[in-house]
């Protein structure tokens, strides 16, 4: 017996499962997660790749804020006191990020990422689309083939992730300084600028320590949790915020947006940083 789905193609009902004709028997506007992921994610992707060119407000020198799309800027196109590990490289391309040594890592990251995974299968891909839909392709492999058997890369791009965060991390501690233009003195500082840089991290450490391969890391491949009473504590808090793994991928999505949009704005002189202290 052969079935005729009505999204067009010609398939044969796999054994054993019922003949249903329709691509799916869903009345409920399932198509709407899908959409919003696609919307969200595309905005993300278009936003982060014009930045990362954009090659300038990237850096407020006297309250040390630094874009995390610019961190590091370890190249002599960048400004010199943004520049924290020093520069390891002559002038970038203008088709180069300035951030091309942890850019890559971190766009493996999410690329890899188990939730991104199911979010951009479904949105883009359509394999499926929701559950209970029928996907429109013909044939099935997983990730078994190239490119996806890629995706097995996740751990690795955790362990650079995990030292980027730390990276990031120091960004935000030299931001709870200002430096005086006319004497050049540097004092402790706080400004509106310090407080997003700051949810930005927690955001940052939150969605990395939720992630999976973490949870394997700190208690996978363990035969017995009572002879490992610390790994097994650190497994069952990160296991704990990998419930949450979700909510934090879409989370530092805004957060990194708002971080580099509110470093633009006061970098390129548009608005001035909120001062709290100094
Ligand atoms: Fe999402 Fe690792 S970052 S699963």
């Amino acid at each position: 017996m052969t079935t005729t789905h009505d999204s067009g193609t010609y398939r044969p009902p796999a054994p054993g499962r019922p003949d249903i004709r329709q691509r799916t028997l869903r009345t409920d506007r399932w198509w709407l997660p899908p959409l919003a992921n696609a919307l969200g994610l595309a905005t993300f992707v278009v936003y982060a790749t014009i930045r990362s060119l954009w090659g300038s407000a990237y850096y407020v020198a006297e309250y040390h804020y630094l874009s995390p799309f610019y961190s590091p800027c370890v190249s002599a196109s960048c400004i010199p006191e943004a520049s924290h590990l020093g520069q390891w490289f002559g002038e970038m391309p203008w088709f180069l990020p300035y951030a091309l040594v942890s850019l890559p890592f971190l766009l493996g990251f999410r690329l890899t990422c188990y939730y991104y995974r199911k979010a951009y299968y479904r949105a883009f891909w359509a394999s499926p689309p929701a559950c209970a839909v029928a996907e429109p392709h013909a044939k099935y492999t997983g990730e078994t083939r190239l490119p996806l058997i890629l995706q097995n890369a996740h751990r690795y791009f955790f362990y650079v992730a995990f030292a980027i965060s730390i990276l990031n991390t120091y960004d935000m501690v030299l931001a709870f300084q200002s430096t005086d233009p006319a004497t050049g003195q540097t004092s402790f500082g706080l400004g509106l600028g310090t407080l997003i840089l700051l949810i930005n991290v927690i955001g940052l450490w939150l969605y990395t320590l939720s992630c999976h391969s973490c949870r394997h890391v700190t208690g996978g491949r363990l035969k017995h949790f009572s002879k490992h009473p610390v790994r097994y504590k650190i497994w069952t808090s990160i296991s704990k915020l990998n419930t949450r793994h979700m909510l934090f991928a879409w989370l530092t999505i805004g957060t990194l947006i708002l971080t580099d949009f509110y470093v633009m704005l006061v970098a390129s002189g548009t608005i001035s940083d909120l001062r709290i202290v100094n």
